[in-house]
């Protein structure tokens, strides 16, 4: 195989496909760098015998900090000694993920002077990640990334490095400034994110819209998605020039989940009670309709990715709140949630319990009590479900209407 010294059959089945392949990436960095080229041969034999060669503990980080060094020990040195040692390095993203290709150079510099020539962008934590460094190395990667502006993401037991889709910088549809809250709760929780002391991971994600482009209602602990309460603006001339183009009753009104559009006499109206502002007809006719002007966020809880529960979608905690409004008063509102959060977790929660797995052990009233916050209908576990809670004070009340109507 170019690129590398091993014998990889296994691996070179992977470039066979019609798409980008990680591993031509992992062969071009392996030209450059020996212990890149043995992280393939390490490769290759996992996948030859099924498991994954990285051995459990050991430490590596840099000093002042609990969190944001990943590492990696493996456990075939002998064979493979480039990857003996090979630590990831998370590097807090810039919001949204806005570089200048200035940056982007030197941090590559110092990706190929200090570790493996390998980079990360942006996966599920969000962060930069540079990997393939030694614990001899991890000190001066750290001053040299500190020196361009970055600072260590999170990870272990601690506050990932909170992230947002790029908002209102480049899109029309973003219903508060996601930049600007990422930036503002990253700032406030420093301490959370560089030194581990929950029971495990904790995600904050910020989308605009329920595009939501970040995913953060699957994978985020605490999502923030803009949202609007209004109506959502129709222009009937450019529904009429859609109309032209498409079959507007048949790809937006007959798919609109709740059923809530109409489209007679070449009008298109809405019944905005009932719509979830699910954006399936604001993107596809996005000169048509746009969200409304009374603009917020919902705040999600609970999402995760399998590991030691399934998956789980976050569900709704606050269906709509000023978030714009919040900002004068730098988020107060959202901080003390998430910090009353913390506390129920920290109280309650098992060793590696996500937030969510603890709020259905014990249940989300004893949740909402805790984070003093009522229940609300539209707590639901999944969409058309049941809301969690019953509302008893209701039952309560018709039953002495009855009693006294007789
Ligand atoms: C049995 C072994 C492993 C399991 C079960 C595992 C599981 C996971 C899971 C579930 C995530 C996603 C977490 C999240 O963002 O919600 C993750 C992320 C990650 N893991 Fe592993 N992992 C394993 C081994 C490894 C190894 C061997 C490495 C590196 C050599 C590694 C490096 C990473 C990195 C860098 C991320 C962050 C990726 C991203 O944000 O896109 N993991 N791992
Ligand atoms: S989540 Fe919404 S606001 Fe954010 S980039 Fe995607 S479409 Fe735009
Ligand atoms: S946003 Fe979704 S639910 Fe609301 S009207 Fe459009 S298609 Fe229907």
């Amino acid at each position: 195989m170019a690129g590398t010294k091993h014998k990889t059959p296994l691996l070179d089945d992977l470039k066979e496909g019609k798409w980008p392949s990680f591993v031509k990436e992992l062969e071009r960095a392996a030209q450059k760098s020996p212990r890149t080229d043995d992280l393939i041969g390490l490769l290759e034999k996992s996948y030859r015998d099924h498991i994954p060669h990285w051995k459990h503990g050991g430490m590596a980080g840099v000093k002042g900090y609990g969190a944001g060094i990943v590492g990696r020990f493996s456990d075939s040195p002998e064979d493979f000694p480039g990857t003996q040692e090979y630590h990831t390095a998370r590097i807090n993203q810039i919001e949204g993920f806005f570089y200048t290709s200035d940056v982007l150079r030197k941090l590559a510099d110092i990706c190929d002077e200090h570790a493996g020539g390998l980079f990360n962008f942006h996966g599920s934590t969000g962060d930069i990640q540079i990997l393939g460094f030694k614990q001899k190395e991890a000190e001066e990667l750290f001053q040299k990334c500190a020196q361009l502006g970055f600072d260590l993401g999170g990870s272990g037991s601690a506050l990932r490095t909170p992230s947002c889709c790029v908002g209102p910088a480049r899109c029309e549809w973003a219903n508060y400034d996601t930049l600007h809250v990422t930036d503002n709760l990253t700032r406030e929780f420093q301490n959370e994110m560089h030194r581990p002391t929950f029971n495990y991971k904790f995600k904050i994600k910020c989308a605009g819209c329920p595009n939501d482009c970040i995913a953060s209602g699957a994978r985020s602990d605490l999502s923030i998605v803009g949202v609007w309460k209004d109506n959502i603006r129709i222009d009937q001339d450019q529904v009429a020039e859609y109309a032209k183009k498409f079959d507007i009753k048949k790809y937006v009104v007959d798919k609109c989940p709740t059923h809530c559009m109409d489209y007679t006499d070449d009008k298109l109206t809405i019944d905005d009670s009932n719509c979830v502002k699910c954006m399936h007809c604001i993107n596809s006719m996005p000169k048509a309709l746009r969200p409304g002007l009374q603009k917020g966020a919902q705040i999600r809880i609970g999402a995760k990715v399998p590991m030691v529960q399934g998956p789980r979608l976050g569900f709704i905690l606050v269906p709509f709140y000023d978030i714009n409004k919040d900002k004068e008063e730098d988020y107060t509102f959202l901080k003390d949630l998430i910090q009353k959060i913390w506390d129920f977790w920290d109280e309650y929660g098992t060793s590696r319990e996500r937030i969510g797995e603890l709020i259905q052990r014990v249940g989300v009233g004893n949740f909402l009590e805790a984070i003093e916050l009522e229940p609300l209908p539209e707590m639901v576990e999944h969409p058309r479900a049941n809301p969690f809670i019953k509302f008893e004070e209701y039952l309560v009340a018709d039953e002495e209407e009855e009693s006294k109507e007789g």
